[in-house]
């Protein structure tokens, strides 16, 4: 534990908090990315400790991690409807709307997290932002004509309210980075997104594209942890904010299985 930077302390301090809102029975939606992976070994500790879960999990990845923790996998078509998805988030502002898909499974959690009763975002304070916009917007394009598709993008942002209005196709090495879906990802430079509900419709009208990376009125309550283990809880719905703290001691043999 003590190995772990403050960073990594602070996302397994919000997933640890977040792992409060799973209960037995449930059918759960998993996160993509570092902090849902810390959620995903939480909620495996559990279930080796007797929670009974199925987990949709949102990207290759995830399912990989969650069967090797021992989480009962499905799928989206199989669970039909989740209780709850826990996901990162790439920015939050003060409404939990969010900005998703730096690592690329921005559909896919899209999907999971619109299918859920409650969508609870973990996260570290580096995420909270005043306005969306700074974290480069993914939006996620068909293969075909994807150039065409990019240009469309700049041309439409001429009209919106953002302040850059660049695009570049995300690569892995040389190649362009491929989603699950067999998609590429267009990251859109925008530093400050004015509206982004609108932002949002707009894009989704351009042929090529399939789904953006802002999620509007979709976050619940975001858990916020930090690197000396305190986690804020803050419920949009019921406008409520609790502090508590986890003990990293209590959870140590979480880390020791890691090793
Ligand atoms: C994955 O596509 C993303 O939406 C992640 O949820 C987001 O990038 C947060 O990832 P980290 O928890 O690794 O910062």
């Amino acid at each position: 534990m003590s190995d772990l930077s403050p960073i990594d302390k602070a996302k397994f301090a919000a997933a640890k908090r977040a792992t409060e809102y799973v209960e037995d029975g449930m059918r759960v939606g998993l996160g993509t990315g570092s902090t849902a992976a810390w959620l995903v070994r939480c909620l495996g500790e559990m279930v080796e400790n007797g929670l009974k879960i199925t987990g949709v999990p949102t990207s290759s990845r995830t399912a990989e991690l969650a069967r090797g923790v021992g989480i009962k996998v499905v799928s989206l078509d199989e669970a039909r409807w989740l209780d709850l998805t826990i996901d990162g988030a790439d920015e939050y502002d003060a409404n939990l709307n969010l900005i998703k898909g730096g690592g690329g499974a921005l559909l896919q959690e899209k999907i999971v997290a619109t299918a859920s009763d409650q969508m609870v975002v973990i996260a570290d304070i580096s995420k909270q932002v005043e306005t969306l916009g700074s974290f480069p917007l993914p939006v996620e394009v068909i293969p075909f004509g994807w150039q065409t598709t990019k240009t469309l993008v700049e041309e439409t942002l001429i009209g919106m309210d953002v302040l850059g209005r660049t695009s570049s196709l995300r690569l892995n090495g040389d190649r362009p980075f491929v989603t699950d879906e067999g998609n590429y990802i267009l990251d859109l430079h925008l530093n400050r997104i004015g509206n982004a509900r609108q932002l949002s419709l707009v894009l989704n009208q351009i042929p090529g594209i399939v789904e953006n990376g802002l999620f509007i009125d979709i976050c619940d309550a975001v858990v916020i942890g930090y690197g000396d283990g305190r986690v804020e809880v803050r419920d949009i719905n019921e406008g409520t904010v609790e502090e508590s703290r986890i003990d990293f001691l209590e959870t140590e043999n979480l880390f020791t299985d890691l090793d």
